[in-house]
């Protein structure tokens, strides 16, 4: 009894199994994270993320250059800010000439082309390391909200073409657009970390920034109360519906590899662009495993991107993104 359908035939060699191919990586795919600090002649590597740096100014309009010719096209915007600029309000988030505005002006100055994606939280401003204002051991939403849509204005004023709240205050996409809409700047993009989990995957990101939960009285000390809990299934739906309604133009699962389920959910549930992002801990595990010789990178790191496009990522935000361009072009 010899099976007249053998799929072994599908994979005989490189050249049908090229053919038949169905998730395909390319350059097109990337959002590129960029992390920015104040000084001159800056690059520092980020100690939990083995050569991923944050960058000057000056050193970010030749890093911007180098993306675009490896045809990266996007890239989204963090900065690392002083610790006597933060206070409960993120009120440094506000300034026109901070730097997060003069990153945004200095990029499109190189790199017209370039689109310029915004992080909109507080809590790279934030005293408390928190993505909303802290009021007697709470995070308070709807204020925080109300700043959340002056910095996405004042980011939109800068030249941003979308922003990205990744902070998990409800109603904050409603807020932002109104904002946004009353501005006039029509135009500009928002892009949800719509299910955004409380994942212990984000620790070498807050190290980059220095953006970790402080450690005091009444001041919580994780993010359990906004972020979701990462048991849950079913609420990323819920989640990911409120924000289309009030008008994400594009929502986004993060983290990456460990919510994959998630990622199909949504992609059979709405028809809108799904970004992924993959983390900070998912770069730092790899490139520790590989160090050590336990892991090969450029497999692992092609397989690990190609799972999240084959569970319906449309963009993927993820700090391989040079990497992995270099590792297809060859
Ligand atoms: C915070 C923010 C975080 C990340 C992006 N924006 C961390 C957090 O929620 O504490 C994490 C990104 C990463 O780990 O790569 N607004």
């Amino acid at each position: 009894m010899f099976p007249i359908r053998r799929n072994r035939r599908l994979r005989t060699n490189e050249a049908i199994r090229s053919l038949v191919r169905e998730t395909i990586i390319s350059p097109n795919d990337f959002l590129v994270p960029l992390f920015v600090v104040e000084g001159k002649g800056v690059k520092e590597e980020i100690a939990s993320m083995p050569n991923y740096y944050r960058y000057s100014l000056d050193l970010v309009k030749d890093e911007v250059k180098t993306l675009w010719s490896l045809g990266l096209k996007s890239v989204l915007l963090f900065v690392k800010v002083d610790d006597a600029l933060k206070d409960n309000k993120g009120t440094e988030a506000l300034n026109p000439n901070g730097l997060m505005q003069r990153a945004i002006k200095t990029i499109k100055e190189v790199c017209p082309g370039m689109l310029v994606m915004t992080d909109v939280a507080l809590d790279p401003f934030s005293s408390y390391g928190h993505d909303g204002i802290v009021e007697s051991g709470k995070i308070i939403n709807d204020t925080t909200v109300e700043v959340l849509a002056e910095m996405s204005i004042s980011h939109a004023e800068a030249g941003a073409d979308f922003v990205a709240p990744s902070d998990m205050m409800d109603g904050r996409i409603i807020g932002i657009r109104e904002g946004l809409d009353q501005s006039n700047f029509i135009d500009v993009g928002i892009m949800s970390y719509s299910a955004k989990y409380a994942s212990a995957f984000y620790g070498p990101f807050r190290d980059a920034l220095d953006s970790a939960p402080v450690d005091m009285v009444d001041v919580p000390k994780d993010k359990k109360t906004y972020q979701m809990d990462f048991a849950n299934r079913d609420e990323a739906i819920r989640e990911t519906e409120m924000d289309i309604t009030e008008g994400a133009d594009i929502v986004m699962v993060k983290p990456g590899l460990c919510y994959l389920d998630i990622v199909r959910d949504i992609r059979n549930t709405f028809d809108v662009p799904i970004a992924v992002y993959q983390v900070s801990g998912e770069y730092a595990m790899l490139k520790a495993a590989a160090e050590k010789g336990w892991l090969d990178h450029d497999s692992v790191m092609l397989e690990q991107i190609t799972s999240i496009k084959r569970a319906g990522a449309d963009i993927i935000a993820s700090y391989f993104a040079k990497d992995i361009v270099k590792l297809i072009s060859l």
